[in-house]
């Protein structure tokens, strides 16, 4: 499916079917989120992936009922991850695992820490937030190149959905992401006209 027809495929899915997602499925998708791009390359995201039906449910009453998170097949919960100094450690580690010299990695880890020291703490967490934003782009687009249906979603409250799954601290749900296989085909798109986004 070329990229194209991702876009305009693509529609928030509020009602699948029964089908399971094959587990191969999932694990592709969460390969493209893997990659997604992210702001000093800091990947301040941690996805938990909800299968059990009742774990959904309660869920779905955390985010006011709304019935794509119980009706899903599979429930990606994105999270933020607050601690952004703590990810620029783990940065030094992967880089150098990724065949990057230990002069280098410092170099990228360094600049890292500097750009973070600029920012207040709420500029931190908004930078972390803002990355699991750009990992929810690549996983609604990624799921319908595999075929897959989804709604991407931030009405839920944030702390009932970290206390359902046992998050450390830190480690704060920002997207939701139901998947599976929309039910009554696409509902209806709408977007402002082209003129209207640019100014
Ligand atoms: C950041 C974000 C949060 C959203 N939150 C919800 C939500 O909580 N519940 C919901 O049903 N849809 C949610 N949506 C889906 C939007 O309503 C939907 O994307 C929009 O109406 C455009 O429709 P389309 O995705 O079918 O093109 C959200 C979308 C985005 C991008």
């Amino acid at each position: 499916m070329d990229f194209k027809d991702v876009v305009m495929q693509r529609y928030a899915c509020r009602t699948f079917t029964s089908e399971t997602i094959p587990e191969s499925k999932i694990d592709e998708l969460l390969e493209l989120i893997r990659w997604t791009a992210s702001g000093l390359n800091l990947q301040t995201w941690r996805i938990r992936v909800v299968r059990d039906p009742a774990t959904r449910q309660a869920i779905a009453e955390a985010a006011w009922g709304q019935q794509q998170v119980a009706n899903c097949s599979h429930l990606l919960v994105l999270c933020a991850v607050h601690d952004v100094l703590g990810q620029t450690e783990k940065l030094q580690k992967a880089l150098m695992a990724s065949g990057l010299s230990e002069a280098e990695s410092a170099q990228r880890v360094g600049y890292a820490k500097k750009m973070c020291a600029q920012m207040p703490p709420p500029a931190l967490v908004k930078f972390a937030d803002q990355q699991v934003f750009l990992a929810l782009g690549n996983a609604i687009n990624g799921a319908k190149s595999l075929g897959l249906d989804s709604c991407p979603m931030t009405g839920f409250d944030a702390a009932k959905v970290a206390a359902l799954l046992g998050l450390p601290e830190g480690i704060v749900p920002t997207a939701l992401c139901p998947l599976g296989y929309g039910a009554g085909g696409p509902t209806p798109r709408m977007r402002f006209a082209a003129e209207d986004i640019l100014i």
